[in-house]
């Protein structure tokens, strides 16, 4: 049983997190997050997450400097983002980060998003730093199986770290099968569903039981899944209500209870882009998640450009590029040559299984 704040789980380099940790997304820089930051500390908090994205690394310097803890107490995390992806782009976020920060190393430095090929670029510098001492433990943000399976061959030092969005809605079996298997600790992001576990019945039912709250019920399944998490909020209070999940353990039921929750529900729907996908799909085994992906993002891209053009006719329109027929039924014929090659064997199989 996990029984307090301190407690800590071993990263694959033997570095330790602690199990619990402070979000900071949307805290405004100044004040809010550096008083956040303050009271998190003092209630015991060690982990901190942050990102280059979030925009408010000054303030979440000032707050664990003021807190007075030493620094080699702390656990500091930040992320390299999108924009700011590529062999220099990372060393120059990362210098950046750690200058806002106030420190000279960080605890976990993560890709925020996978971006295909130069997120292998962005790996490289981030073990040279990693090398060098400044960073004691790498990881990766959003990625999901098909993501990994491509990464992982082309990298030397194996994630530590994998922070997903992961909650009651979200939870991603088999992700954390496969994070297990190559020794990769999952981290939860939006773990109590930015609020929204409040008003699920099933969870305020077992937290009636507990005499808790339906948060820090769905905070204590994290644990129990083994997965650390870091539930974002300004309000003392809440910071400290939400540390109150050492002094209980749930039952399997009610674990499994939760777990049935799951409607693979995002909160924030993300899509890949498409020439990644299409390339993982050509070199991967397994296709029908990725088709799914595929069709999502495609899907995705077309909402979005008709949002546009409804919603915002000030917009700037996309430069049309003129493209001759000729080619156009060319590349139509390839990416459905392309497109059967690949999933024929699942289309099969499928067949098969009705037939
Ligand atoms: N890697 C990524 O791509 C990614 C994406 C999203 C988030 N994250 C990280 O994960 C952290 C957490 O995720 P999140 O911020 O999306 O959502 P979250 O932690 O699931 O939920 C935050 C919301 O819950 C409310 N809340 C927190 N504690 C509460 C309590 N005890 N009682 C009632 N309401 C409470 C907060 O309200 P108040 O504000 O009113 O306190 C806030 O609106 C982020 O801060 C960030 O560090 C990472």
């Amino acid at each position: 049983m996990i029984k307090d704040i301190t407690a800590r789980v071993k990263l694959n380099n033997g570095v330790e997190i602690p199990w619990l940790g402070l979000g900071v997304l949307r805290l405004r820089e100044g004040g809010e997050v550096e008083r956040a930051v303050q009271t998190a500390i003092k209630n015991g908090y060690r982990l901190i997450d942050n990102a280059a994205i979030y925009h408010n690394e000054k303030g979440v310097g000032r707050g664990i400097r003021a807190s007075g803890v030493p620094r080699k107490e702390m656990f500091i995390s930040s992320k390299v983002a999108n924009d700011q992806q590529g062999y220099q782009g990372t060393m120059k976020a990362f210098q950046r980060s750690l200058d806002w920060l106030q420190t000279d190393y960080l605890d976990l430095y993560m890709i925020h998003w996978p971006q295909g090929e130069i997120s292998v670029e962005t790996w490289m510098a981030m073990e040279e730093l990693y090398e060098k001492g400044k960073i004691r433990a790498l990881g990766v943000s959003n990625f999901w199986v098909h993501h990994l399976e491509y990464f992982l061959p082309k990298i030397n030092i194996v994630p530590a770290v994998n922070q997903v969005e992961f909650h009651p809605e979200l939870t991603q079996p088999e992700l954390l099968a496969y994070c297990k298997k190559h020794h990769i600790q999952v981290q939860a992001w939006s773990p109590i569903m930015q609020g929204k576990v409040l008003h699920i019945p099933e969870i305020k039912k077992i937290a009636a039981k507990y005499d808790k709250t339906p948060i820090q019920v769905v905070l204590r399944w994290d644990l129990q899944k083994g997965v650390v998490t870091i539930p974002r909020t300004a309000k003392p209070k809440e910071i400290i209500s939400n540390a109150q999940i050492f002094d209980f353990e749930l039952t399997d039921e009610d674990v499994a209870e939760i777990d049935s929750l799951n409607r693979n529900k995002k909160i924030f729907p993300y899509y890949d882009q498409i020439p990644f996908l299409l390339k993982v799909l050509i070199n991967n085994k397994r296709k029908l998640p990725v088709v799914s992906e595929l069709i999502k993002a495609i899907s995705f891209k077309i909402r979005n450009r008709l949002k546009m053009m409804f919603e915002n006719n000030n917009h700037p329109k996309p430069q049309k590029i003129k493209v001759p027929v000729v080619k156009r039924i060319k590349s139509f014929l390839l990416l459905s040559a392309c497109s059967f090659v690949c999933i024929k064997d699942e289309a099969m199989h499928v067949i098969q299984m009705f037939a």
